[in-house]
C-alpha cells in the first residue's frame, strides 16, 4: 500500500511543472495543481516536434527551456502519481528529460519538482531562429495532436488568463493569429 507524508504526498508522487502544452493540453489526472514559476529560464520554440505538431518529414517546432539568468517563467505544477509521471514521460519522449528544479508556488513555498527540458543535444532541437522563420514553419506544420499554430494561440491564451506575460509566445501568437506566416 502506498505510504503518504505529512503533506499528503504518497511514495512515487511527483510535482511536474509545465510551461507549454502541459499548461492548456491537460489529459492526465493529478492530485493537486497551482500556479508556479521556476527562476533562470525562458520559454523558447527551439525543439522540433515529429509527434505532436508535425511529422518526421515536416516537423514542427515546440518549446523547450533556454537558460536566462533573472528570468522568471511561469507556469504550472501538478502534483502527480507515479503511473502519471510514467505516461508524460512517453508524451514527451521525442527528446525531452525529466529535468529536476525547484518550483515556487505563490505563496512563496519551493517544492522540488521535475520539469520536461528538451536539451540541444538531442537530434530533435532545432535551436534559434527569427521570429518570422519559426512563424512560417509552425504555420505549414501539424500532426497528430493538432496544427502547430493552435500550439501556440492556446499558450499564449492559457498564459494571458493566468496572467502571465511572455513576449516571445506573443509575438509568435501574433504573426500566426494574423494569418501573416501563411502569406510570407
Ligand atoms: C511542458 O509543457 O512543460 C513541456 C513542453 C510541452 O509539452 O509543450
Amino acid at each position: 500500500m502506498a505510504q503518504s507524508d505529512d503533506s499528503g504526498m504518497q511514495t512515487g508522487d511527483e510535482w511536474v511543472f509545465g510551461y507549454g502544452s502541459l499548461i492548456f493540453r491537460v489529459d492526465f489526472p493529478y492530485v493537486e495543481r497551482h500556479p508556479a514559476w521556476i527562476d533562470h529560464w525562458q520559454r523558447r520554440f527551439w525543439q522540433g516536434s515529429h509527434d505532436h505538431r508535425g511529422t518526421p518529414d515536416a516537423p514542427g517546432r515546440v518549446l523547450t527551456l533556454a537558460p536566462a539568468p533573472g528570468v522568471r517563467c511561469g507556469g504550472m505544477v501538478y502534483r502527480v502519481r507515479g503511473s502519471v509521471l510514467e505516461a508524460l514521460d512517453y508524451r514527451e519522449k521525442n527528446g525531452y528529460e525529466r529535468f529536476p528544479i525547484p518550483i515556487v508556488l505563490k505563496d512563496g513555498r519551493v517544492l522540488r519538482g521535475i520539469t520536461y527540458l528538451a536539451p540541444p543535444e538531442n537530434p530533435a532541437f532545432l535551436g534559434p531562429a527569427p521570429d518570422e522563420t519559426i512563424a512560417r514553419q509552425m504555420a505549414r506544420s501539424s500532426g497528430p495532436s493538432g496544427n502547430n499554430a493552435d500550439y501556440v494561440i492556446d499558450l499564449a491564451r492559457a498564459l494571458r488568463a493566468m496572467g502571465e506575460r511572455d513576449d516571445h509566445v506573443f509575438a509568435l501568437a501574433g504573426l500566426l493569429s494574423d494569418g501573416a506566416a501563411s502569406h510570407t
